[in-house]
């Protein structure tokens, strides 16, 4: 089979590297892809939201499964207009993708089905959601932007004048577009996180195994919220009892209740949860593999890749087994200088072989370029060093064996993943 995947960061070159393991992958398309990307697969120059492009190019090489990444050409429908070529599509379609294209949705869904989450209120108006602020008085305050923000959409408010700033910078100055026309102002959560992605064809689910995220920038969870700096997996607070709470009060009911709404669910659903006093609760849905959770979950999978997407793909996934093994893996994400906020590109990186690696480790490559040999350094996130290890510390270690042999300049990690 001919597979193209969209999108070109971390997750992508997971996802890619875990294709190429199966026998019935027999050529990798990967659009637009990235410098290490295009040492394992056929890098094509599409842009990520160019649809009508990326359909084109899946008639032209007979694609047989594409496989949408990124949340942006989801929420966009990509999914439904490769189907509607022909195309097998492994994603949510259009309408179910708003479980995390809508923040609005996703806290309405959750309400009416009774999913556990943070107490939240809704407003389209700046003076609206300025009242009920300071009529709760009640900090910190979380401010969500309703859209699609690249991940900063989220701002947890110290005091009122923190929280007028963040209303006013989404609703007046648009700061994320119109993803800032409603805002949701929700209840301040505690607890460990967790990210669980599952497999759902609409009907059955099958969580893969969990993950933890570092989304602060700098060690001790200082600094700005990034991207995410580095993954473990398994998540340490996440048990079997655990497990089975989330599958009985979040995960089943989440399935079920997008059936209700007429907007059944195929591809990979994430749920972002937190542990708090009262029990798991829903912080976020996204309609997607995450990124770096799945550099950390991919490379556990027993199973061929291949065979489970199609039988998402194709409605059959309560017949197909999903195994896991039982290492950890970690994964630490060396960043541009100044990421999350501005950064240099096309800074030379070395210590990495022909092939964008380095022994004893994976390298995803997030953002490089490759020129005459060479790697360049071409986003904020550049790479997600990873390894696997029989403990997480095992793991860890030679995670951060592999970043010692890397060098860019600028280049910063935390040095607490997993800590
Ligand atoms: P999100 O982009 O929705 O994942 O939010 C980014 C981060 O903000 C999350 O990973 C949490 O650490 C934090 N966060 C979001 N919502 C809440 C909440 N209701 N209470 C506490 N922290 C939150
Ligand atoms: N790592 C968080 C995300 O992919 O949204």
């Amino acid at each position: 089979m001919k597979i193209l995947v969209v999108g070109g960061g971390g997750r992508e070159h997971a996802i890619i590297r875990k294709l190429l393991e199966s026998p019935k992958a027999e050529k990798v398309y990967c659009a637009p892809g990235n410098g290490g990307i295009s040492c394992d697969a056929e890098c094509v120059d599409i842009k990520v939201m160019d649809i009508d492009g990326m359909v084109a190019f899946a008639k032209e090489n007979d694609i047989g499964l594409a496989f949408v990444a990124p949340d942006g050409p989801l929420a966009a429908g990509m999914v439904d207009a490769m189907e509607a070529a022909g195309i097998p599509a492994f994603g949510p379609r259009a309408n179910a993708a708003v479980i995390e294209s809508s923040k609005v949705f996703s806290k309405n869904l959750m309400k009416k089905y009774g999913i556990p989450t943070a107490g939240y209120e809704v407003f389209s108006s700046p003076e609206a959601a300025l009242t009920f602020i300071r009529e709760q008085g009640k900090y910190p305050a979380v401010v969500k932007a309703d859209g699609l923000a690249l991940g900063k959409g989220v701002i947890i408010a110290q005091d009122y004048a923190e929280a007028e700033h963040a209303v006013r910078s989404i609703m007046e100055d648009k700061i994320f577009g119109d993803s800032g026309n409603q805002v949701v102002v929700e209840e301040f959560l505690t607890g460990p996180e967790v990210s669980v992605l599952a497999f759902t064809d609409g009907k059955c689910i099958k969580p893969m195994v969990s993950s933890k995220d570092h989304k602060r920038a700098l060690d001790g969870d200082q600094g700005l919220n990034t991207g995410g700096m580095g993954t473990i997996s398994p998540n340490p607070y996440y048990d079997d009892a655990m497990a089975a709470e989330c599958m009985e009060k979040i995960f089943l009911p989440t399935v079920e209740a997008m059936n209700r709404e007429g907007r059944p669910f195929q591809g990979c659903l994430y749920f972002g949860l937190m542990l708090t006093p009262d029990g798991p609760k829903v912080i976020e849905y996204n309609s997607r593999f995450g990124d770096p959770e799945t550099q950390v979950v991919l490379p556990r999978l027993k199973t061929d890749f291949v065979d489970v997407l199609m039988a998402v793909v194709e409605g059959r996934l309560a017949d197909q087994p999903v195994e896991w093994s039982e290492e950890a893996a970690a994964c630490v994400v060396m960043a541009s200088g100044g990421y999350p906020g501005s950064y240099p590109k096309g800074i030379e990186i070395t210590g990495l072989d022909d092939g964008g690696q380095v022994p004893g480790v994976t390298v995803y490559h997030a953002g490089t370029v490759k020129k005459d040999g060479k790697f360049y350094t071409a986003g904020g996130r550049v790479l997600g060093v990873t390894a696997l290890g029989n403990t997480l510390d095992e793991a860890l270690k030679k995670a951060y064996s592999g970043v010692e042999k890397i060098h860019f300049d600028g280049a910063h990690w935390r040095r607490d993943i997993g800590k």
